[in-house]
């Protein structure tokens, strides 16, 4: 088997936001396979402790290996990061910093088993968990016409979404659509016409965010890493759509104001205290030279704030 390998995106920048020095007590919640986390283990020194996530068993597996060096330190956990506050509690974590690197890895893209590609055939699947049952081909072929235009909607930003619910659906009447490039063709087909990007790339995003609940474990590991960082602890956030950014900027935003009540009310009534300080007035992106070296990264924002 070919070597897996994945660039981490915007390693310096997140380091240094992470504000780490020896002896922290870092999360990484998308461990991948590993290339924040080693940056991490080094900055943190012999004595700090690492919590990784993985939901990918594959990817874990693969990182266990590549931090070998680093074992007695970390707690390696196959797990959904939406169950970060009940895995902390477990082993007693309490975080000075959390990294969230969301999305997929390479070796999901490169791997045609995966999924998660049109570019070459395979099954329909784009789950991250293998655990988990539901799968992209159950989607595109039991969902009804009107649930999957709204998913391709709402997830993909796709304006084309009736227009290629109504196609999957003719097409899956005569036969199931189960592998990658069937439903890329079927696509393709209905959306012939000049376009920068494959036609059928903002129905992948919508499918693979909606068999993964991307945007909802996103939004409840937000919460649960608020309360669990220390007073001064770091956050840091890298997304790869508008969606994912939309939902940590929103969420950085309420977490810096001291009142939420409707501007209606002449005096406050929520009492609510902010708890965040924004680290990243704008989002950081990678430069051209990252991006020329590492494609992969060009949609990557990071957003980073810090425990008050
Ligand atoms: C962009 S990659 C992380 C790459 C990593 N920072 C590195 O440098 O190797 C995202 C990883 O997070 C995992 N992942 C995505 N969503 C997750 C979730 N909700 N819970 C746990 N792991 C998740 C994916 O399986 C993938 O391995």
């Amino acid at each position: 088997m070919t070597e897996q390998t994945h660039i981490p995106v915007l390693l310096s920048e997140t380091l240094d936001l992470l504000n780490l020095e020896a002896n922290k007590h870092v999360i990484d919640g998308t461990l991948g396979l590993g290339g924040h986390s080693l940056e991490i283990l080094k900055k943190i020194g012999p004595k700090g402790k690492l919590m990784a996530f993985d939901q990918d068993e594959r990817n874990l597996e693969e990182a266990k290996k590549r931090l070998k060096k680093y074992e007695k330190q970390v707690t390696f956990v196959h797990d959904n990061f939406e169950h970060l506050a009940e895995q902390a509690a477990k082993h007693s974590y309490e975080p000075n910093a959390i990294l969230l690197d969301l999305g997929l890895s390479s070796p999901h893209i490169d791997d045609p088993e995966r999924g998660f590609s049109f570019q070459k055939e395979g099954p329909l699947d784009m789950r991250f968990d293998k655990r988990q049952k539901l799968t992209a081909e159950m989607v595109v072929n039991s969902t009804s016409e009107k649930d999957l235009a709204d998913i391709i909607f709402h997830y993909g930003d796709e304006r084309k979404s009736r227009l290629i619910a109504r196609v999957i659906v003719q097409a899956r009447k005569k036969s199931r659509i189960q592998t990658t490039t069937q439903l890329a063709e079927v696509i393709g087909k209905a959306l012939k016409g000049k376009s920068k990007i494959h036609p059928a790339t903002q129905t992948f995003q919508a499918l693979r965010i909606y068999v993964n609940r991307e945007l909802e474990v996103l939004e409840k590991v937000l919460e649960q890493a608020l309360k669990l960082l220390k007073k001064g602890g770091r956050l840091v956030v890298i997304s790869y759509h508008s969606l994912e950014d939309r939902i940590v900027k929103n969420f950085f935003r309420d977490q810096t104001r001291n009142c939420i009540c409707p501007k209606e009310l002449p005096i406050c009534q929520c009492n609510f205290q902010k708890k965040l300080y924004i680290l990243t007035r704008k989002p950081i992106i990678p430069d051209g030279i990252e991006v020329s070296h590492n494609p992969r990264s060009r949609s990557a924002k990071l957003r980073a704030a810090e425990r008050l």
